[in-house]
């Protein structure tokens, strides 16, 4: 009984060496191999992951927004804008799944956003296309972030000065099953990864929220001629914002606020290849979930997800679910305080499809 421990070290020593290594190569490392541990169970697993192949399909989309109130301003406009496209490779194969949310700010922040509601999907599926043959999204987010600032600038209807908007976005790549979020701002991209059984989930963020409390953005807007306030604001002059990037706020540019994108990358292949090694089940639901902080304020990530998941189990459209949950947001703004309670827009973006194994 003295050297099952022992055992049972090495082997889950073997066991970790062995995933890290999937993580960052498939090189071989049979040499490690010691002949007194059996790893045949260990071989089968990985080999399955190895060949775990799996084609995103049934894809749903759905949006909903909700305005809310600001008890100083009577009749309060939605500052909130979204968007969602489908795009096909050109032969009737859908190949990108697009979505965005925007939270605007600043007195003109509507005005922006229904500008830049239109302006950067149009951006996105022209760089899109034109992109299909090099596949460097992370370049079509950024560049298509930059010229929807820039032509916002550039354009004397649009109010880009002193007012600006988050924009939380992601790219689904439905070929390859690679997923890309780009934010600016404090709005948040979540993604579910379930199995269909719903024995296994996993919630996680796909973005990063852009604010102060990021080093390395508080180091440039310190380095720039912004100063920051104690609650973690970014000024220039007498012109404040909550964040340290944005679309429009170009008078913010100085105190060294950006447009450019904080842009990350998923790939679902090995996202799901994670549960392989626990579960029998080769088959997946994902669920993506954009939204304002008009949501994520008031809901935890899981909780969002649990609501939506619950609407959808209890036989909601995923458009149903999308308008429970911004009422849902709504009435935790309320929750036990005075109708005068400031209430913050709500939007949802959400896509739901299924992963499975071929
Ligand atoms: C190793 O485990 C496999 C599967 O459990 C078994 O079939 C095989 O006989 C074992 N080999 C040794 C050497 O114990
Ligand atoms: C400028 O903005 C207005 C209002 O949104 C729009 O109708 C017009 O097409 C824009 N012009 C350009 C060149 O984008």
């Amino acid at each position: 009984m003295q050297i099952f421990p022992a055992i049972f070290r090495i082997t889950t020593l073997f066991l970790l060496l062995q995933k890290n290594d999937f993580v960052s190569s498939f090189a071989p490392h049979s040499s490690n191999r010691q002949s007194n541990i059996n790893i045949s169970t260990t071989d089968n697993r990985l080999a399955k992951v190895n060949d775990f192949h799996a084609e995103i399909t049934n894809i749903r989309s759905a949006s909903a927004t909700h305005v809310g109130v600001d008890p100083d301003s009577a009749g309060k406009v939605n500052q909130d804008a979204s968007f969602y496209f489908e795009l096909d490779d050109g032969s009737n194969n859908p190949r990108y799944l697009c979505g965005a949310v925007l939270d605007g700010h600043g007195k003109k922040g509507h005005v922006l956003n229904e500008f830049l509601q239109w302006k950067l999907p149009s951006l996105l599926k022209s760089n899109l296309i034109s992109e299909t043959m090099d596949d460097d999204i992370e370049n079509v987010l950024v560049r298509s972030f930059e010229d929807a600032h820039y032509e916002a600038r550039m354009n004397e209807t649009v109010p880009a000065a002193r007012s600006g908007t988050t924009c939380a976005c992601t790219v689904v790549d439905i070929k390859s099953g690679i997923i890309h979020a780009a934010n600016v701002g404090d709005s948040r991209a979540i993604m579910v990864i379930e199995t269909l059984d719903s024995l296994k989930k996993k919630v996680f963020a796909l973005t990063t929220e852009t604010t102060t409390k990021l080093d390395e953005e508080r180091d440039r807007i310190e380095n720039a001629d912004g100063r920051i306030d104690g609650s973690g604001n970014v000024w220039y002059g007498p012109v404040g914002i909550a964040m340290t990037r944005a679309l429009g706020d170009s008078v913010m540019m100085r105190a060294g606020v950006l447009a450019t994108p904080v842009v990350t990358e998923f790939h679902l292949q090995k996202e799901c290849a994670k549960f392989l090694e626990e579960s029998a089940n080769e088959n997946f639901r994902i669920r993506i979930i954009i939204a304002s902080d008009g949501i994520f304020d008031v809901m935890k990530n899981e909780e969002v997800n649990d609501f939506l998941g619950a609407c959808i189990q209890r036989g909601c459209t995923l458009e149903e679910g999308c308008e429970l949950l911004v009422e849902e947001a709504r009435t935790r703004w309320q929750a036990g305080l005075s109708l005068e309670v400031r209430i913050d827009d709500a939007t949802v973006v959400a896509f739901e499809f299924e992963y499975l194994h071929r």
